[in-house]
């Protein structure tokens, strides 16, 4: 079986893909598979062969200083696409986890490991996947949202109107994006108009939320319509809130505590609810939602849902798995079965 590796992407979280493919192509059962490599430049560019292997190992050094044309986009493209059974966008935030490139790959009719087009594009969008999981019944946090339009039209009013009904802190984000990239903890008003800024560079669209004292707990969500929800864990952030360099940096503080101490009751229901708000957005494959258990009340918020969660040395979800006895190599062959499913 001939099995695309797509990595990179013109993404905010280009490296973290990079890092994720690598964890993936290590993994991926050379007897079984023939593993092809595929990398992305940050301009769009796509590259296979020893190209694809420098970009691995460049870690994010290479592209995005060319502008290229769509007709070399598409050229490229066509030259790497050519003879593969089944792809695996291992690709984080815009223009790959978010629908896009699923939407490709469905016009190509290539076969893809994880979520489709809707619920790819609804898993990116913190806003649409948050009204979604209200329709759903499920518990999110409270939030406003507005577009970088109207915030240079009425920004004072906004900003007030929303301090007054979420209070302080809040957590301002760019709709789509991960890693928490553009995000900014709010604790004085007087920060709240920069936070907004940052957020807007990476989306039009910038969601405010209510800022609570919470634990983080993520479950790791495997299957199509009958979706599995792995063990628990808690993530024991080493700063002021999970940021970027927390998540990733060799430095971080942070600790992956699995699984997670929780009551056996609340570990159903953590269960219960991945798997409802996997569904909620018409999952398949896989995914990864994460929770907040808000301290002063002990109880249980759905966060987001990533459809292409971060597949590090470090990262969660395959280490979720493996605390429930199965191994990488494992997920990754019934990832490929979900995708002809
Ligand atoms: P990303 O998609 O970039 O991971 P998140 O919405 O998960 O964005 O936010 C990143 C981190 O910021 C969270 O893991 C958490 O540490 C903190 N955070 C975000 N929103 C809130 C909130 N409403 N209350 C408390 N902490 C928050
Ligand atoms: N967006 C990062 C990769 C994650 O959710 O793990
Ligand atoms: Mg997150």
């Amino acid at each position: 079986l001939a099995v695309g590796v797509v990595f990179g992407g013109r993404s905010g979280e280009h490296e973290i893909s990079l890092r994720s493919a690598a964890t993936i192509l290590s993994a991926l059962d050379p007897e079984k598979y023939h593993v092809i490599p595929i990398g992305i430049t940050r301009s769009g560019v796509w590259v296979a062969g020893p190209a694809a292997t420098e970009m691995l190992s460049l870690g994010g050094q290479v592209g995005g200083i060319e502008s290229p044309s769509p007709a070399r986009i598409l050229a490229s493209l066509s030259s790497v696409l050519g003879e593969l059974d089944v792809v695996i966008p291992v690709l984080h935030g815009t223009y790959g986890e978010d629908g896009t490139i699923q939407g490709l790959f469905e016009m190509m009719d290539i076969p893809y490991v994880g979520c489709g087009v809707l619920a790819s594009a609804a898993g990116m969008d913190k806003i649409v996947m948050k009204q979604l999981f209200r329709q759903a019944g499920l518990p999110v946090v409270e939030f406003r949202w507005f577009t970088s339009h109207a915030w240079t039209t009425e920004g004072d009013a906004l900003q007030s109107d929303i301090l007054r009904q979420l209070g302080l802190p809040v957590f301002v984000k760019p709709a789509n994006l991960g890693s928490s990239v553009g995000i900014t903890r709010v604790d004085d008003p007087a920060d709240f108009a920069a936070a907004v800024a940052l957020a807007a560079q990476y989306d039009r669209r910038i969601i405010v939320e209510k800022g609570y004292d919470v634990r983080e707990i993520e479950v790791s969500v495997l299957g199509n319509d009958q979706p599995e929800a792995s063990v628990p864990g808690e993530i024991i952030s080493g700063a002021a809130f999970y940021d970027y360099a927390d998540k990733y940096s060799p430095d971080s503080q942070s600790q992956l505590v699995i699984p997670a101490p929780l009551a056996p009751e609340q570990i159903e229901d953590v269960r219960r609810l991945a798997v409802r708000a996997f569904q909620a957005i018409d999952g398949a494959g896989l995914a990864r939602v994460d929770f907040f258990l808000l301290r002063q009340t002990n109880t249980l918020m759905v966060n987001e849902i990533n459809t292409m969660p971060g597949f590090t040395r470090i990262s969660m979800y395959p280490k979720l798995w493996e605390a429930s006895g199965w191994s990488l190599p494992a997920v990754l062959d019934r990832l490929i079965e979900l995708a002809f499913a």
